[in-house]
């Protein structure tokens, strides 16, 4: 796997270009406004096996098809009366739906890993929606990250993981809100099966009902919930009000002593958008990440998720 890999401009022969590798087969970076994608056409089962060798990832992880537009939704799943609302109320956005299949797309097996659900999301990022509508393709794209480490929010992030092994990365700048998508699974009752940019109380609020959890027992429905997921090379130490020998400090509201704050001011949705960009500037400055507690509310939710897995033995 040793190929040169391209950094594209966002302006029109840059899309232009993404367009053509994806239509291609070729394996390219997207930005969204939730973290980068490692975007393959979703309908070629060689592009989509090029993303899971690419990533070094587990072959039974789904991926997420990402949309131009909502109204296409329909072509790949069936919307209950409850998909259809959450749909229009949050897409474009950060939330993305698994749903039943339709039995006759085109998109490759591989894409939901045989499971008959397939998750679909409409980033807001006009760049990446663009690019969409140029490729005409449905594009299956995980974070850009090695399998295991944190999700990119930058070109150059994507670029430390995986250049040679990628075709392009079209460079739209830092990615406003972080952290991933928040997922709904809709095929039974609605089930929050990651917390994520959308806060669960927004859609909670939208459905009148409260989101079941994930079903129990067997696999994972999504296996990006695997324990220690999110792991940067140190390790993290969490609900830190001071910092001990070995350790940085990565700061939330006032932390005195912090080597980066995510939001001196308090704030999740800045804390988010430093999040993963954060801990990896803080990586390789000491052993251990010690991270100031951070309240369990709204993008606080996402966030605390993510360091938990990111704290977790491994
Ligand atoms: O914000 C995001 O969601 C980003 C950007 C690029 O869109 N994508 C992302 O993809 O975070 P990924 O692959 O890193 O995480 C997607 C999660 C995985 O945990 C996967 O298991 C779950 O979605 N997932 C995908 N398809 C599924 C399905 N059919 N049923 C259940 N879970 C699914
Ligand atoms: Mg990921």
């Amino acid at each position: 796997m040793d190929r040169k890999t391209a950094l594209l401009a966002s302006d029109a022969s840059g899309i232009t270009r993404a367009a053509e590798l994806l239509r291609q087969g070729g394996l390219v970076a997207l930005p969204t406004e939730t973290v980068y994608g490692l975007g393959g056409d979703a309908t070629n089962g060689e592009a989509v096996a090029g993303i899971f060798a690419a990533k070094g990832r587990p072959s039974f992880n789904p991926l997420i098809v990402h949309l131009p537009d909502a109204s296409e939704a329909g072509r790949y799943a069936v919307l209950s009366p409850e998909a259809e609302a959450l749909a229009e109320r949050f897409w474009p956005g950060p939330l993305t739906l698994v749903l039943p299949m339709r039995a006759d797309t085109e998109l490759s097996p591989l894409v939901s890993a045989g499971l008959p659900n397939v998750a679909l999301r409409v980033p807001a990022l006009e760049l990446a929606r663009g690019l969409l509508r140029e490729t005409g393709r449905p594009v299956a794209a995980p974070s850009a990250n090695r399998s295991g480490r944190v999700s990119p929010t930058r070109a150059a992030h994507v670029m430390d993981g995986l250049s040679g092994r990628i075709d392009a990365v079209l460079d739209g700048g830092p990615a406003d809100v972080g952290v991933e998508s928040t997922i709904v699974g809709l095929w039974d009752v609605p089930r929050l099966l990651r917390p994520g940019g959308l806060p669960a109380e927004e859609i909670e609020e939208a459905l009148g009902r409260p989101l079941a959890g994930p079903p129990d027992g067997g696999a994972p429905a999504a296996p990006g919930m695997l324990a220690s997921h999110y792991a940067p090379g140190a390790s993290v130490r969490l609900g830190a009000t001071g910092i001990e020998v070995g350790e940085v400090l990565l700061g939330f509201g006032d932390a005195p002593g912090a080597a980066l704050n995510l939001s001196p001011a308090g704030d999740l949705r800045e804390a988010a958008a430093n999040l993963f960009g954060y801990l990896r500037d803080l990586d390789g400055m000491a052993p251990v990440i010690a991270v100031s507690p951070i309240p369990e509310t709204g993008l606080g939710r996402a966030i605390n998720d993510r360091l938990r897995r990111a704290a977790a033995p491994r």
